[in-house]
């Protein structure tokens, strides 16, 4: 079996990338190389059997995506390609709307000319209408975005589920909760270019002297420590519920549907237990400022995981603390 993955050298990309290799896939990437380098394809191949087959091609490419559709038998497809910075999408709308839904738009087309009907999205809790619904927030919960990333998100799962309904498309979006952490062997991690926005990647710079210290948005939430909690999920439970998502789209070759399911742990961290919990793991003393709250942040993100469990027969089998060790190997092996 053939797997395209797009953006398939980013982050979460890469370790799902050896997850399907080392699951016997043909793995074959296709990225633009704008969030990502191309040494991260030489240290994918140091993790799997077999080399990974690699594209350097954008998906508003039409011509280099057929090519690729050309010379490989795709069976299907797990769909990574996507700007991903809250922050920034409100500065740049008009980037994350071409990137992210003008991408996925060449490439469900693409694969509708070569009869390719499978696809594992990677969406977003942040589709949830957070401001109106209180945690954890199941696939029921209301949606409703309140940044141009999180559009882009609920856009496209909106789009996909027209594909499935009128093109026989079979697709099952999965929407993260906050993937954090590396692959076990420090090999592959998270390499965020500029200045990161994600918690854990910034606290690496702060690590590495690259920044003085870690500004915390604000303390007074009615929280137990005062801080903002999130459901982190470590990347490679991640990478695995994709093989275990997308074994149940062959396993229902007939289904043309759409469904959506959470990737998260039910559990939940705030940023002050992040930070202590790192200080931890690194012996180091993780130097912070208390700051004014960051716009549009939510008190508290996490998920119900019980359709995950159900229909995924999966839970998260790694924690926070197997996580932020992880991705403290990555980071001292860089
Ligand atoms: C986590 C917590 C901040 C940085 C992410 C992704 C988004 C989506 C949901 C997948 C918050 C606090 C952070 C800092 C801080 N994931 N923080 N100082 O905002 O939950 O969104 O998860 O689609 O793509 O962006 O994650 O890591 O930015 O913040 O205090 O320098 O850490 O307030 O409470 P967030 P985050």
């Amino acid at each position: 079996m053939t797997i395209l993955i797009t953006w398939g050298l980013g982050y979460i990309g890469s370790h799902t990338a050896v997850v399907f290799a080392n699951a016997w896939y043909d793995v074959v990437i296709v990225d633009n190389l704008s969030n990502t380098d191309i040494g991260v394809l030489e240290k994918i191949n140091t993790l799997v059997p077999k080399p990974v087959t690699f594209y350097q091609c954008d998906l508003r490419d039409k011509i280099g995506l057929s090519k690729i559709f050309d010379v490989n038998k795709i069976d299907g497809v797990i769909h990574f390609a996507a700007f991903k910075a809250v922050g920034e999408s409100c500065e740049k709308p008009f980037l994350y709307y071409d990137n992210n839904i003008g991408g996925g738009n060449c490439l469900y087309e693409t694969m509708q000319t070569y009869g390719v009907r499978k696809v594992v999205f990677s969406s977003s809790c942040t589709v949830y209408n957070t401001v109106d619904n209180q945690p954890p927030y199941d696939e029921s919960t209301s949606l409703k975005t309140i940044n141009p990333y999180g559009s882009t998100k609920l856009i496209a799962e909106i789009i996909l589920q027209d594909l499935s309904t009128h093109l026989g498309f079979q697709t099952i979006a999965l929407r993260y909760f906050n993937p954090i952490g590396a692959h076990p062997s420090g090999v592959i991690g998270e390499n965020p270019g500029g200045v990161p926005s994600n918690l854990l990647p910034y606290i690496y710079g702060v690590l590495l002297w690259t920044y003085e210290h870690l500004s915390v948005w604000w303390d007074d939430y009615p929280t137990p420590d005062g801080t903002c909690v999130r459901d982190y999920l470590h990347v490679m439970d991640l990478a695995e519920a994709h093989l275990k998502t997308y074994e149940l789209l062959k396993m229902k070759d007939e289904w043309k549907s759409f469904d959506v399911i959470n990737l998260g742990t039910g559990e939940w961290t705030s940023v002050m237990e992040m930070i202590q919990l790192t200080e931890k793991a690194t012996w180091k003393k993780l130097p912070y400022k208390l700051c004014p709250k960051r716009a549009g942040d939510a008190t508290s993100v996490y998920a119900n995981p019980q359709k995950a469990h159900d229909v995924l027969w999966r839970k998260a089998t790694r924690s926070v603390e197997d996580a932020i060790r992880d991705w403290w190997k990555f980071i001292q092996s860089q």
